[in-house]
């Protein structure tokens, strides 16, 4: 007879069959250098077209106001420290990496050195204190936790972020018209233009975001309208692409709402409320003691 597992331990087997897949895929090819000296992961999903480029740079400035600078930046999901993450954290005294890849981390050291603190470890389980960070960036990171560890990830990270600090999480929209025909056209086997899947896919529709309301406040912005693959199928021509972009800003200025529902990927900033910080204190004393911060 078969023995009966317990649920725990399935939900666990899944999150590390989860975790171990991603990690090989940028250890062994995301975070690869192919032929040009690019790495594998930027040239299948990075954005290369200028009009893109631009965009995501104008976004970008604005993301900078919300960090105002402190003593430790903390890059969840780093990678290869992308240059938003560099730019966001120009006025932070200590950057913190962390990624499940040795890799990534290994191309993050290369870049900051001494400026960087290097850590391997899952954004589930963190062994970092409390109210450590004075700014928290996870930029496309998320949706690749398997789906029922996702909001035990998003608490870990507001558990390690002091209150009153910006935690910015870039995450996809599964209701964007763009990332909805995608879906529809994966699901009949069409990934000729869009390229195949090698790595594990989850995003919450946003309204999931809410219910971080009981310890955060919760804003929801627009980020980046179009995929690098989509805009890849479809913003052949760069002075079409170039108008694409231009429309975008315009809307995002005069619609942000609508922009939010409309865009590939949104950005969701969460800002740990000070009463919850002393109750977690009070709650995971104990624990923060036991995972004293081992970079
Ligand atoms: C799509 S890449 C994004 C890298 C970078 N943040 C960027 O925007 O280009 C995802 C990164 O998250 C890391 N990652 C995936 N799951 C993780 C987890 N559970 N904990 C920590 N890092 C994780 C991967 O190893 C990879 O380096």
């Amino acid at each position: 007879m078969k023995a009966r597992r317990h649920s725990g331990s399935v939900t666990t087997d899944r999150r590390l069959s989860v975790e171990l897949g991603v990690r090989q895929f940028y250890d062994k090819e995301g975070w690869a250098l192919d032929s040009d000296n690019g790495f594998v992961d930027t040239r299948r999903w990075g954005v290369t077209q200028g009009a893109h480029i631009s965009h995501k740079r104008r976004v970008a400035e604005g993301i900078k106001d919300l960090f105002e600078g402190g003593e430790i930046f903390l890059n969840c999901g780093c990678g290869p420290f992308t240059d938003m993450a560099m730019a966001v954290s120009i006025d932070y005294r200590r950057r913190v990496c962390v990624d499940i890849s040795r890799r990534a981390l290994e191309i993050c050291r290369d870049k900051l050195g001494g400026q960087g603190d290097y850590l391997c470890a899952s954004m589930g389980h963190l062994p970092i204190p409390d109210n450590f960070a004075d700014g928290t960036l996870c930029e496309h990171v998320l949706y690749h936790v398997e789906k029922s560890q996702q909001e035990s990830a998003v608490r870990e990270l507001v558990r390690v972020t002091k209150p009153g600090a910006p935690i910015l999480f870039i995450y996809s929209n599964p209701l964007g018209p763009l990332n909805m025909i995608e879906s529809i056209l994966r699901s009949l086997g069409i990934t000729k233009l869009l390229g195949g899947k090698k790595l594990y896919f989850f995003r919450w529709r946003l309204r999931w975001w809410r219910r971080f309301a009981d310890e955060c406040d919760v804003e929801i912005g627009a980020f980046d309208p179009i995929s690098a693959r989509q805009a890849t199928a479809l913003l052949r021509n760069a002075r079409i692409a170039w108008l694409f972009f231009r429309a975008c800003g315009w809307m995002e200025a005069k619609w942000p709402e609508l922009a939010v529902c409309l865009w590939s990927y949104p950005m969701i900033t969460l800002t740990k409320h000070v009463e919850t910080a002393s109750v977690s204190e009070a709650t995971s004393c104990q624990r923060s003691k036991a995972n004293a911060y081992a970079a």
